[in-house]
């Protein structure tokens, strides 16, 4: 393990906004915080929703690459070091186990018919995830059960077939935010990703399914009210380039040197939507935010034709040279 820059050092009453949000070390980063002073408050993100830990002055915390985690409070006079150092054992380009592990891990639970889907979503545990198959499309149940819910319930849809549709549902401990929600549907495409690289074609057509849906989501229900409430636009026509760029690549994944751009440009994209734009997406509209999220997270599964209107509308809405990426 290679230190990586300079040790940074916090204090609670001046912290900065990006380590209050969910965000996680990088492919190969691990993060390791030295609580100096006071009592810090750290959450993260386990498979079975957000854990607490509290950490008093003197203790050190390893924080692995790909684990969402934030600062979550602690005492007024709560100080701290932030180190990253460099795993030289991991892959810079492959998807994390943790990330992997969330589809792998998943019970499967099915439902016959709507009564029952109604009854499996009022009775979900807290705290679970489970991989949801109906004969039927559940979208609009599922849909209605978010909006009904406390915030807690959320979903991925991943397949649908002429004979079973296919989600990874999810009922966690504390109530998802819209932010949350979003990392979290980044862990799902990573996971996915992760299953078809080892070939498995499931995996593949689920990887497909949620990547088109993750990115209707951002340039059709979310990048169109943070620029018209005077989002950053340069970051906008950034991300879509690179969402052309992670379209194209992965109709090539068998081609090793594609292979790599791909998991690369999805992994530093990814982080910079969850560290800087989504942030400001969510501070931007405020106002909206409880309809986005209740849109956004009971969104079912978007058909090629939206898919591709998305991304020809991102493309024509965001013509020119790169301005600002962030
Ligand atoms: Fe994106
Ligand atoms: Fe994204």
């Amino acid at each position: 393990m290679r230190r990586l820059g300079r040790s940074r050092e916090y204090e609670l009453t001046a912290l900065p906004e990006r380590l209050r949000h969910w965000h996680a070390p990088r492919a190969n980063r691990w993060e390791c915080l030295q609580v100096t002073r006071g009592r810090l408050d750290i959450q993260w993100l386990g498979e079975d929703g957000i854990a607490a830990l509290e950490l008093g002055a003197g203790s050190t915390r390893w924080i692995a690459p790909g684990t969402r985690w934030r600062v979550d409070g602690g005492n007024a006079d709560a100080a701290f070091v932030l180190e990253i150092h460099a795993d030289d054992a991991t892959a810079a380009a492959a998807p994390q186990p943790l990330r992997a592990a969330l589809l792998d891990d998943a019970t499967c639970l099915t439902a016959a018919d709507g009564p029952t889907l109604e009854h499996l979503l009022r009775t979900l545990a807290r705290g679970s995830h489970c991989l949801l198959r109906t004969p039927f499309d559940p979208t609009a149940q599922v849909g209605a059960a978010i909006e009904a819910g406390a915030g807690t319930l959320a979903w991925h849809p991943l397949e649908r077939t002429a004979h079973e549709h296919v989600a990874l549902l999810v009922c966690a401990a504390q109530p998802i935010g819209l932010l949350e929600y979003l990392g979290r549907d980044h862990a799902v495409i990573e996971a996915a990703l992760a299953g078809a690289l080892h070939g498995d074609t499931q995996r593949m057509r689920w990887l497909r399914n949620v990547l088109a849906r993750h990115l209707f989501i951002e340039e059709r229900l979310l990048f169109p009210p943070y620029l018209a409430a005077g989002g950053r636009e340069g970051w906008v026509r950034g991300l879509c380039n690179e969402h052309g760029h992670l379209r194209r690549d992965l109709a090539r994944l068998d081609d090793a040197a594609t292979r790599r751009r791909f998991l690369l440009l999805l992994d530093g994209h990814d982080e910079k939507e969850e560290q800087l734009v989504y942030p400001d997406i969510l501070a931007r509209t405020q106002a909206e935010q409880a309809r986005l999220a209740v849109e956004v997270m009971g969104l079912g599964l978007v058909t090629d034709t939206a898919a591709s209107n998305a991304a020809a509308c991102a493309q024509g809405n965001m013509t020119g040279p790169l301005a600002s990426s962030p």
